[in-house]
């Protein structure tokens, strides 16, 4: 499996606290079948592409010596801004210049969003974004990312979503987003070692649930490969979702007796 979301850089984010923490992540995941991972921390706290591209090459260095199998990559996860697009350095997988990891304000998509990905995608770039999930707007009503699919952008689901790290409403939207064909990848977006960690294999676990075998590889494997081959992905054709009308049902009900 490949993890393309990842806060397991020491001491840059909120994510891994040290090296250890960082080298017990990395083992929990090669220990679940995870052989890539990309780190993507937070680009706000520490906006300098070199220093985390350094920063990658030391803790692989780490790896390497600890003899944990895992395979680093380099990226981050840029937070949308008006000014973000505009940026002389914008953190790319394994800085193929390709597809850009990038994430919204939880409580609302801002109106500045559209024009920002329109910007990047000028430069070139494919946006990936992070958790859509768990933005509020998406949890109001889930066909919203329909229109995000058909601009060309790429939606990344956390396994934790699935296993209700999130709470109930978040967890209901991911199983929402993946029977309506409206995610491409899904990553662990771990921060630390616990509930919070790379949780891949339990987010697998949890998808065999609710789509084949042949999505679980697409969406752990095949897809995350080609994005960081810089490789184009084929197009999806989301599905309308129609909520249930449960408040209309049980006044049906009720006016029946
Ligand atoms: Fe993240």
């Amino acid at each position: 499996m490949l993890d393309l979301h990842t806060h397991i850089l020491p001491g840059i984010d909120d994510g891994a606290a040290d090296v250890g923490q960082a080298l017990d992540m990395a083992a929990k995941a090669v220990a679940d079948g995870v052989r890539i991972a990309a780190a993507t921390p937070h680009f706000d706290a520490l906006p300098d592409w070199d220093r985390l591209k350094i920063a990658v090459n030391d803790l692989q260095t780490e790896l390497d010596q600890a003899a944990i199998p895992l395979q680093l990559v380099s990226g981050a996860e840029l937070y949308i801004d008006p000014q973000t697009a505009a940026l002389p350095n914008i953190p790319t997988y394994g800085d193929q210049g390709r597809y850009v990891l990038i994430e919204f304000p939880m409580r609302e998509i801002p109106g500045y969003a559209r024009d920002a990905v329109f910007k990047l995608q000028v430069r070139g770039l494919t946006p990936i974004i992070a958790h859509p999930e768990r933005y509020a707007d998406v949890l109001a009503d889930p066909n919203c990312l329909r229109e995000w699919i058909d601009l060309g952008c790429l939606l990344q689901m956390n396994s934790g979503s699935l296993l209700g790290l999130f709470g109930s409403q978040v967890e209901e939207t991911a199983r929402i987003l993946l029977a309506h064909d409206m995610v491409h990848l899904m990553a662990s977006d771990g921060h630390s070692t616990g509930r919070r960690g790379m949780t891949m294999r339990e987010g697998v676990q949890a998808l065999e649930a609710i789509v084949s075998s042949a999505a679980i590889r697409e969406l752990t494997e095949t897809i995350p490969k080609r994005i960081l081959e810089g490789e184009g992905v084929s197009s999806k054709t989301p599905k309308l979702y129609r909520p249930k009308r449960r408040f209309w049902l049980f006044g049906r009900r009720r006016a029946g007796r």
